[in-house]
């Protein structure tokens, strides 16, 4: 139902809303510059081309031509403005967007075209769910000139699926655009000037939409996929040469566009440099300009599946820790082994763990984790320091939910015990690149700390530091030495006990850190299925009314059909848009907006998105 329901898309979008720069990257000013370029020049060009003809200036052909050019470059911003991405001001964002978008489809309201556009990234690909699979596979009888009547398709698309979906609210937005439409093309055809408005508008309106559902819609998605299955196979990226490419003002990334639709269309590029390399993994397809995508791969089933690995090596490492390295047999984890990733590890009593990798070879397909045995705890280390060479065991795949963010300009890295495992791999990374860390390596004795000793005698010595007392490294460390110049530009890394990394959070916090540069470790937490939904209801503080909530809508559907406008701009929970406190009942957040101290304060959600751990939510709205 939802995109967050994808852990694929769900952990790359993490890894790009969990950059400390995202915050910047998603501001929308009041004013935004190459918005208003775009709306200048399409308004601008279509009146003074018409103006030209009408007193002889330019020839027909030529303005007609301007006007195209116009239409064309109308649908950036208005389209941007049904992700609220042209101005923070929503009144004035969505007259912007209703503005400009009269030259790309008469009659136009915000209302409308953002539930349609909605409804295609909620549901790309989804046959009857997704208004534009039209637009992919045109009729034959058509073929692409039907792409120039994409505004009948739409209509026709809403009387045979979206009235059972839409609510009365943007059924009559809908009506109110297709009336504007008929009477102001009646009254205009009927004047003396129905000539020019034939030439001047209709004529180039009809072309310029042809030419931006071929661009924008018709080319960015391979048939018969969907975002829900397929997310990075179901959106494609166009090939060609820049000069080419830039007629798409960035937005040749469509993937960029559905991973986060509020994104204005000039920082695509700077949301692949936060993916940090993660997409370029995706298998995403490319194609040309009239040339399909060849060749798709598309995630199997398989691909989630454990993989038997054999153990071929076990050392003593410190007190009750073991390394272990695993083979692969046949083939290697599915995932990227990036610093700071985990894998699961399936025990022969049933029970699966996680465990940090400490580095991979991949070379001879081997993996290295080191393990402490905890003998009060549950028994997933005691049974891993039961395990003997040779034993043959299954690994999940690779995940990595504890990412190093390579852009930072400083990077403290602090371990309890065995915590030290993903922050040697950060480590050995940063060194590799060249970046300036520290590591404080926190215990109570050193022979609690695997690898103490390799690393202090070895190529990370300078940068590395030991603290060692009863309290595990908490009366040694001088925080205000190592976490005393909090700074937006550096990322603090903690990893051991739970007591200890929520110390030394708070220690941080208390000196000026901000929440989104502190990382903890958390091994992923399954992600809910739609099947697992239940039905709520959510009671609104202001006016007493009681909504339901049943397992196939959000939140914001349910309001949205009970007739209130609530605002929205991506659906996928990553821009905060319908964010609304919360006074009572616990909320099973689902959205990578808030962080984790945000969540667990229990007093704000996204609508659109998240949903009721219990029978009822109580909203401040
Ligand atoms: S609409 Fe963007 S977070 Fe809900």
């Amino acid at each position: 139902m939802s995109y967050t329901s994808n852990p694929t898309a769900r952990a790359v979008l993490n890894k790009i809303v969990h950059d400390p720069r995202y915050s910047d990257v998603m501001h929308i000013p009041l004013v935004s510059i190459p918005q208003f370029i775009l709306v200048a020049f399409s308004l601008g060009s279509f009146s003074l081309s018409c103006i030209a003809y009408l007193n002889g200036a330019i020839p027909l052909g030529l303005a007609i031509l301007i006007n195209v050019v116009a239409v064309y470059v109308s649908f950036t911003p208005m389209h941007d403005a049904s992700h609220r991405a042209v101005s923070s001001n929503p009144r004035l964002n969505d007259f912007i967007g209703t503005l400009t978008g009269q030259l790309l489809l008469p009659g136009v309201n915000m209302t409308t075209f953002r539930a349609i556009h909605m409804d295609h990234h909620r549901f790309t690909g989804e046959e009857g769910r997704d208004p534009d699979t039209g637009f992919v596979t045109p009729p034959k009888w058509a073929g692409v000139f039907y792409l120039m009547f994409a505004d009948f398709h739409w209509v026709h698309w809403y009387l045979r699926y979206g009235r059972k979906i839409w609510s009365r609210h943007v059924a009559t937005w809908l009506f109110i655009m297709l009336a504007s439409v008929v009477i102001s093309h009646v009254a205009f055809l009927m004047s003396p000037w129905w000539k020019e408005f034939l030439l001047l508008y209709v004529i180039p309106q009809r072309l310029g939409l042809g030419i931006v559902a071929y661009v924008f819609a018709h080319i960015q998605h391979p048939e018969g996929l969907t975002w829900e299955n397929e997310p990075f196979q179901s959106t494609v990226y166009v090939r060609g040469n820049s000069p080419w490419r830039r007629l798409m003002f960035g937005q040749e990334e469509h993937t960029i566009h559905h991973l986060l639709p509020h994104i204005p269309w000039f920082k695509y590029r700077r949301v692949w440099d936060l993916a940090n390399g993660t997409l370029r993994n995706q298998n995403i397809p490319s194609r040309g300009w009239f040339e399909g995508p060849k060749n798709i791969i598309t995630p199997k089933p398989s691909d989630n599946e454990p993989v038997d690995m054999r153990v071929v090596e076990i050392n003593d490492v410190a007190e009750n820790i073991k390394t272990f390295t695993f083979e692969a047999i046949n083939s290697p984890l599915p995932g990227i082994v990036e610093a700071g990733a985990h894998i699961d590890v399936h025990l022969n009593n049933g029970m699966v763990r996680q465990y940090s990798l400490i580095s991979y070879d991949a070379e001879k397909g081997r993996y290295h984790i080191a393990v402490k045995c905890e003998p009060n705890g549950r028994g997933g280390s005691a049974a891993m320091h039961k395990l003997v060479q040779g034993d043959i065991i299954k690994l999940g795949p690779v995940r990595n939910n504890f990412v190093l963010y390579e852009n930072a300009k400083k990077f403290i890295l602090i371990s309890g015990g065995i915590g030290l495992t993903p922050l040697l791999s950060m480590a050995n990374r940063l060194h590799e690149i060249s970046k300036p860390f520290e590591l404080h390596m926190c215990g109570r004795y050193k022979n609690a700390i695997p690898f103490a000793d390799e690393i202090l005698g070895g190529a990370l010595a300078k940068q590395a530091a030991l603290h060692l007392d009863t309290e595990n490294g908490r009366n040694s460390i001088d925080l205000d030495a190592v976490l005393g110049n909090p700074s937006s530009q550096s990322l603090v890394y903690i990893c051991g006990p739970q007591g200890f990394m929520d110390w030394l959070k708070n220690e941080a916090l208390k000196r000026g850190w901000k929440d989104e540069n502190i990382r903890i470790e958390s091994f992923s937490a399954p992600i809910a299925k739609d099947e697992e939904n239940h039905h709520f209801s959510v009671k609104l503080a202001k006016t007493g009314q009681v909504i339901q909530v049943d397992p196939k809508q959000t939140v914001l559907d349910a309001l949205h059909h009970a007739g209130l406008d609530v605002p929205y701009a991506c659906m996928q929970g990553t821009c905060g848009t319908c964010a609304a406190p919360v006074l009572s009942g616990e909320v099973d957040h689902r959205d990578a907006y808030f962080s984790d101290s945000e969540k667990a304060a229990n007093n704000v959600m996204c609508l659109c998105v998240s949903r009721a751990k219990g029978e009822e939510l109580t909203v401040d709205i």
